[in-house]
């Protein structure tokens, strides 16, 4: 877990023309390096640089990942797939919370993709006037949030107040996602979170994202749904949830509304 904080922090101490290598506003590119969230779509900008890796299957992935620092892509491997066992093992624990097999989320999302960014956020002159992430609720089904001891940033929604999330030391912060929310059928919420920025600190954080197989039918199991009522979301793909995300804004309220039954 060190390890991969100080890799994140010698990547973004590169050079800017070396890191500009990897600068890309494209959504469906698979490594990238951008900055702000969506920035063609979004009116306000976001005090935030992110490197965007797919990381599942790895061997797939890292030959476009970084090629600097050198030790990059060892760490970040490693890590990855201790993240994946540990995300595939919690939701296999949510399984059984909810009363459904153990092995019931992982088999019906199919071959689950992972996703990571790695989220910079220099310090702000100015960190009340923008975040370094506006309210959202992460999109896929499960996140693991690795952040910097040193620097707060990370907020979130409890009882309409916004509370500080303090970094633990060795520990993960895990994030309900929306998918998670529509399986089973609201009994699990996707978390309303935020990052602020620090007027004189940089701050990292490492987010670890589990999704669906692009194909995986997002539906909640008759188990979960009460007599003679139809499940709170229609059916739908994964691939049809993330395409509708990415052509939206962080700011244009909860992707997952539009997926209600009426
Ligand atoms: C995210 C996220 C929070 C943070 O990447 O989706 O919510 O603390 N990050 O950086
Ligand atoms: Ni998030």
């Amino acid at each position: 877990m060190e390890k991969m904080l100080e890799v994140a922090n010698e990547f973004f101490g590169l050079p800017m023309e070396e890191k500009m290598k990897l600068y890309s506003n494209d959504p469906s590119k698979t490594t990238r390096l951008s900055t702000s969230s969506n920035i063609q779509k979004e009116k306000i900008h976001n005090w935030r640089d992110y490197l965007r890796l797919h990381c599942y299957p790895l061997d797939k992935y890292t030959k476009e990942w970084p090629i600097n620092p050198p030790s990059f892509k060892e760490i970040v491997s490693n890590y990855c797939s201790e993240i994946r066992q540990l995300g595939l093992r919690l939701q296999e624990a949510i399984s059984e919370s909810l009363g459904l097999d153990k092995d019931y989320i992982n088999k019906s999302l199919g071959e689950q993709g992972q996703h990571m960014a790695i989220n910079y956020y220099p310090p702000c002159p100015e960190p009340e006037l923008t975040y370094g992430l506006p309210a959202h609720t992460d999109p896929n089904t499960l996140t693991i949030l690795f952040q910097d001891m040193q620097v707060t940033g990370l907020q979130l929604l409890k009882d309409g107040k916004w509370l500080a999330v303090k970094p633990f030391p060795n520990a993960f912060v895990v994030n309900i996602g929306d998918q998670l929310q529509a399986l089973s059928n609201s009994k699990y919420k996707s978390t309303w979170h935020r990052a602020v920025v620090n007027a004189h600190k940089a701050r990292i954080s490492v987010a670890s994202f589990l999704c669906p197989s692009n194909a995986a039918l997002i539906k909640a199991p008759k188990e979960l749904i009460e007599d003679e009522s139809q499940p709170i979301y229609r059916d739908y793909t994964y691939a049809e949830y993330y395409n509708k995300f990415w052509s939206r804004n962080l700011d244009q309220g909860h992707c997952l509304e539009l997926f209600k039954n009426i």
